[in-house]
């Protein structure tokens, strides 16, 4: 039987206008442009100041250049992806909403939380859809409004999200481009080093909840700063050895940013110079699901035909994993 491949056919973005830098943080809390640049990479963010706008706007308007993009109506849409952990609602899905936003009549949709690593989760979901035959255009989007879930009292965590939401559309490849192979892990963090501990069914909002501020992002930075090296650069080798792909079969590393530092590490082990990575951490920030569809609309015209992408990314779960692909836009 011959085996169909995915491939993206367009990358569609949407970033907010609203540019929060270093040195208004600097106001808000006990941290300075230095620190945040050397020990993280970034120098701004940006946030979705429009209290009725959130996650579905910006993955409806990311989603609706895609399909602009690769001149396909949106009701002509199989299925829609959404990866986030800040869903306008915790339920229905925002995935749900952004289909009637946009228009997909006929689209089935649903969301899926792996955090950082949510984009590279539903990219693999989604080409599966179109490798089985059972879908032709499917709608992945990385989609995440950080400011909803920052307190913007912790200098640890405030100073490395923004807002910001990528998506792509996935269709049948016709030649040799596309999805060819992925790689992901889990690992329960039951320590919870990485999480947000109310508002769920374990513990609900309360009076209490709100006050002792725990409806929002908590990190034990450093360890897992330790974890997330470790996981990025092991899982972008391991893709590369078990496809024969040596350093300058790679045209380009699209990696997760979380941390400058992480990414360096990363590339540092494929064996890559510093010119064949992605690097938007320092405009942006970490959007979590949005980093890499954001990376791949920002460099769509440097990419050809035939490139050869690892992406890789680590983050809450722990969840992490690299994708092997044939860049197939002409
Ligand atoms: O995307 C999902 C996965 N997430 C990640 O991959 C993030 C992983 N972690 C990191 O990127 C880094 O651990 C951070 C950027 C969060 C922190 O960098 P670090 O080099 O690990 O710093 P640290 O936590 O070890 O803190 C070093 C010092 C501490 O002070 P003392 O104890 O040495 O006096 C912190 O209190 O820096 C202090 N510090 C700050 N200082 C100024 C922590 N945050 C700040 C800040 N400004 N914003």
């Amino acid at each position: 039987m011959e085996v169909k491949r995915a491939k993206i056919t367009a990358v569609g973005h949407y970033l907010p206008e609203y540019r929060l830098t270093n040195f208004e943080l600097e106001k808000l809390v006990d941290t300075n442009d230095e620190w945040i640049r050397s020990r993280t990479g970034i120098s701004e963010r940006r946030i979705l100041k429009d209290p009725d706008k959130a996650t579905a706007y910006m993955g409806a308007e990311a989603a609706k250049e895609a399909l602009t993009l690769a001149n396909v109506k949106a009701e002509d849409v199989d299925l829609i992806i959404l990866a986030t952990v800040t869903p306008d609602y915790l339920f229905p899905a925002t995935a749900c909403l952004v289909q009637e936003m946009i228009g997909a009549k006929k689209a089935f949709a649903f969301d899926l939380s792996a955090a950082c690593s949510g984009f590279l989760y539903a990219l693999t979901t989604g080409s599966m859809y179109i490798e089985s035959g059972r879908a032709k255009k499917v709608l992945v989007i990385g989609a995440d409004k950080m400011s909803s879930i920052l307190d913007y009292t912790d200098r640890s965590t405030c100073i490395l999200f923004g807002d910001g939401a990528g998506a792509v559309l996935l269709e049948e490849s016709t030649d040799e481009t596309g999805i060819i192979d992925h790689i992901h892990h889990t690992e329960g963090d039951t320590e919870c080093s990485l999480y947000q501990h109310a508002g769920g069914s374990r513990h609900p909002a309360t009076i209490e909840t709100v006050q002792n501020r725990q409806h929002h992002i908590t990190q034990d930075g450093r360890a897992v700063f330790k974890k997330a090296t470790m996981g990025m650069a092991d899982v972008s080798l391991e893709i590369m050895e078990k496809n024969n792909l040596k350093p300058e079969d790679v045209a380009w590393l699209v990696p997760h940013q979380a941390n400058l530092r992480i990414i360096d590490a990363t590339a540092k082990r494929m064996g890559l110079s510093s010119e064949k990575v992605m690097i938007n951490i320092g405009k942006y920030g970490n959007t979590t699901a949005g980093t890499i569809p954001l990376c791949l609309y920002d460099w769509k015209d440097k990419l050809n035909h035939g490139d050869n992408l690892v992406l890789a990314a680590f983050g809450g779960g722990f969840t992490w994993g690299a994708i092997y692909l044939k860049w197939g836009i002409k």
